[in-house]
């Protein structure tokens, strides 16, 4: 027995040294933490329980066989975030670069069985060379092995994917199969194929940083939902991001205590929206003043600006805000800002999470750009994710709603359940300005001061049209409200939709226009 003790506590200790002194040492020259460090940030203290952790691979060539290390190179296991069960796999770049082999694919796969068969959500923190190239198509086939099982598990418990290291070929679309995807600044890249490949192919010079780096991810390409500092910044995020969702598809978020007043009413709230239509204002705030202790968890921050997505609660409540952001590009719906928008909707209805829409949106962005690169069907996507949402939606018009924007942005028509305006909303056909040059052309052209003849009839528009109060007439706005009420509707409304039912006509899936 003792012996068997001893011969046990030796394979854990060299389990959790897992490259030896030198790589770690290694590692953190770099300014990166090992597999075993990330992961006791991410847990509460003491919750870890590892799995498999004296699994090896099985590869003899290359003489594989001689260089084994228990645990192969990847951390797997479950433990608690805030007392609830998430379960995790952290790969190890001190064990071959922390490369990919078949016996290293099984252990994600079975964390991932778990974290599906039990409900929990699944956070992977990558840090990998690849493939291994020893094991050649065993690897790949445990790579296919994972993606099957991102698929699988999409939409039933949250996964969240952290880039702390190199994420490179194939291997990165398990990452972008997940919900969220964090990645760390300076230490951590994505890419296809790397400067090398890049190089012979294109001719291109690059950096990796340049061509696959934390920034290039989160202001570029949208690949990446949060960019952060360092490690434990990152890991701060994931736990944070956490405390918003499900655990799975079957539960309802979190709801927390909370000591704000659900019917605090901030009077800047009456100026927050300039009367002119021309004038920015940061949507943001907004919603930080009538959001819980003015707490807004931004998603996607640096990416497509013109349209903002997070999370936030309502009297404890955990909300999905989807927002125009009039601060950029005039808050107007492109390729960009509707795949953001869409993909976020979906998840939140995926996880039961209520939507709350803040609208200011002035049409899609025109241009022949926008027509190439296919607004058209990366626009319907917005639309048929909202409508396809059966989660609460509560809409907010704080001032434009114009053209087929106003009907995405989860409209009464699209299943809003809870429709508001401000006094200051504008919801028409398009702008007065555009609307006035098509229907008086005549009248504009014969007029013997045209500038002046314009301003009195955009002045007649906009007193018909440009108002929330045809809409309310015929009951596509719920209710007019001064801005100070915003707060006080969104948490009644979140508790009077509580028990919502309502439910899609039964499909294999939809064909959302991809
Ligand atoms: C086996 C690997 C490895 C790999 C790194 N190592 N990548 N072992 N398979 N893919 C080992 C190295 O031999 C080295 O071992 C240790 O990990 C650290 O690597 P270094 O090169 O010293 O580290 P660094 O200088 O930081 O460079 C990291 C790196 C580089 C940029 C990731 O190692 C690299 O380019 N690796 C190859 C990447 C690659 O081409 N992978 C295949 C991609 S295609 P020792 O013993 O010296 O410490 C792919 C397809 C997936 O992955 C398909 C999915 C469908």
């Amino acid at each position: 027995m003792s012996d068997t003790i001893e011969r046990l506590e030796k394979l854990n200790r060299e389990a959790e040294l897992g490259g030896g002194e030198a790589r770690i040492e290694r590692q953190h020259d770099k300014g990166k933490l090992t597999a075993r460090e990330r992961i006791d940030l991410l847990l509460d203290p003491g919750s870890f329980h590892e799995v498999d952790k004296l699994k090896t691979h099985r590869c003899v060539d290359f003489d594989m066989d001689q260089k084994k290390i228990p645990g192969d190179g990847v951390v797997t296991g479950y433990g608690k975030v805030d007392g609830r069960t998430v379960f995790v796999f952290a790969q190890d770049f001190t064990v071959f670069g922390g490369s990919l082999s078949g016996a290293f694919a099984e252990k994600i796969c079975k964390i991932m069985d778990l974290a599906i068969d039990n409900g929990a959500p699944l956070v992977g923190l990558n840090d990998s060379g690849g493939a291994r190239i020893q094991e050649g198509v065993v690897s790949l086939a445990g790579y296919a092995d994972i993606f099957d099982r991102n698929v699988a598990a999409s939409g039933v418990i949250p996964q969240i994917s952290a880039i702390m290291g190199p994420c490179a070929g194939g291997a990165v679309y398990s990452p972008a199969l997940t919900d969220f995807v964090c990645m760390v600044e300076d230490t951590s890249y994505m890419f296809i194929t790397g400067p090398d490949v890049v190089k012979t192919v294109t001719s291109e010079e690059v950096t990796k940083q340049d061509l696959g780096g934390a920034q290039v991810h989160s202001e570029e390409s949208g690949v990446s939902h949060f960019e952060s500092k360092n490690e434990e910044e990152a890991i701060a995020q994931i736990r944070e991001l956490l405390s918003f969702v499900p655990s799975n598809n079957a539960d309802d978020p979190p709801r927390v205590a909370t000591d704000d007043p659900v019917d605090r009413a901030d009077e800047s709230l009456m100026d927050l929206v300039p009367e002119d239509p021309k004038k920015p204002y940061d949507m943001t705030s907004l919603i930080e003043q009538v959001a819980d202790d003015n707490h807004y968890f931004e998603v996607q921050k640096e990416w497509a600006k013109n349209i903002t997505i997070g999370f936030a609660r309502f009297d404890g409540r955990p909300v999905g805000v989807v927002a125009n952001q009039p601060q950029h590009l005039a808050g107007c719906l492109d390729i960009d800002s509707s795949v953001k928008a869409a993909r976020f909707v979906r998840f939140c209805d995926s996880f039961n999470i209520p939507l709350l829409t803040f609208v200011d949106v002035p049409g899609f962005l025109p241009g022949v750009d926008q027509e190439y690169n296919g607004i058209i069907r990366h626009g319907a996507k917005l639309l048929y994710a909202f409508s396809e949402a059966t989660v609460p939606k509560i809409t907010f018009i704080t001032r434009k709603a114009y053209g087929g924007a106003y009907d995405v942005m989860s409209s009464k028509h699209i299943g809003g359940d809870l429709n508001y305006a401000f006094p200051t909303a504008e919801i028409a056909v398009m702008g007065p300005d555009g609307a006035v040059n098509i229907v008086f052309r005549e009248e504009l052209e014969n007029a013997d001061n045209p500038d002046e003849k314009k301003d009195e009839l955009v002045e007649r528009y906009r007193e018909t049209f440009a108002n929330p109060f045809r809409a309310a007439e015929l009951g596509y706005i719920d209710e007019v409200i001064k801005p100070t009420k915003t707060r006080e509707r969104i948490c009644s409304g979140l508790e009077l939709l509580e028990n919502k039912r309502d439910e899609n006509p039964p499909k294999k899936h939809g064909n959302i226009p991809l």
